[in-house]
């Protein structure tokens, strides 16, 4: 029911390294993370990058918006050095260098279409559009170990990315987010075709998710940090959760 990974490293190295960075997901790595969840934003020239602000100020220093920056002036800003200056100067990656290197390593992708306002659909299309041709020279390429590695999951709070991602590529299966499961889940989830409902563990409740599962949804948690909520959520049914303490839960946690 669900071919997915159980747990996966947030913005690609939790706690540990600068979010959605190349250095993240080679944290990941180096602590036996193959499955990661990362966030995708459109810049000025439409290219996809790896962002969760759509505002400077916080993982990029200076004052400004992603969705008025080319990809190419934010691949030269510096998104390390507010985490820590042993990351000064690494730099925002773009969702196609992602991809590849998550390809190569073998890394499972959940990838977040995290929209700037009023780009919702634009980046939705886009990011399926890229993924969709990625995924298609992949299976072109038949590497060897690609055979087991189950498809990338879509996921945003934005109803209108998602259907807009689906739109682009149908195949691609997709999750959404919800911060609290409202009473009509199931509706919102029919509504943009998802196998899944991504929630906030914290206002999840147990007749909640066995009500999810017990239609057949798939069901993730953000962001679960402690080992002792990771058991329970899993008790309950939670089919996978997302985690920035790579350190204390680790890639087979089985509860
Ligand atoms: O996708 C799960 C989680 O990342 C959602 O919240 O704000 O961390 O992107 P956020
Ligand atoms: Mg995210």
């Amino acid at each position: 029911m669900w071919p997915f990974p159980r747990v996966i490293a947030h913005r690609g190295g939790g706690t540990l390294a600068p979010e959605n960075t190349l250095a993240g997901l080679r944290c990941g790595l180096a602590h036996g993370y193959r499955a990661v969840e990362f966030d995708v934003m459109l810049a000025a020239d439409g290219v996809p990058v790896l962002m969760h602000d759509p505002a400077f100020g916080r993982t990029v220093p200076g004052i400004g918006n992603v969705a008025e920056t080319s990809a190419a002036l934010l691949a030269g800003m510096d998104a390390g050095s507010w985490f820590g200056p042993q990351f000064a100067g690494e730099p925002v990656p773009d969702f196609a260098q992602v991809v590849g290197f998550c390809h190569r390593e073998g890394i499972w992708m959940n990838v977040e279409i995290k929209p700037s306002p009023g780009f919702a659909a634009e980046t939705g299309r886009a990011a399926a559009a890229l993924l969709k041709q990625m995924l298609a020279q992949q299976a072109d390429a038949r590497l060897a170990d690609d055979a087991s590695m189950p498809l990338p999951l879509f996921s945003s709070f934005s109803p209108e990315a998602l259907m807009a991602a689906r739109d682009i590529a149908p195949d691609i299966p997709r999750g959404l987010l919800i911060g609290h499961v409202p009473d009509d889940w199931q509706a919102r989830l029919e509504q943009v075709g998802a196998m899944a409902l991504h929630t906030n563990h914290k206002n999840l409740k147990q007749e909640q998710a066995q009500a999810i599962k017990a239609a057949g949804y798939g069901l993730f948690c953000y962001t679960v940090d402690d080992p002792e909520a990771a058991r329970r959520l899993l008790d309950w049914g939670v089919d996978a959760f997302c985690t920035d303490r790579i350190d204390l839960i680790g890639p087979d946690f089985a509860g």
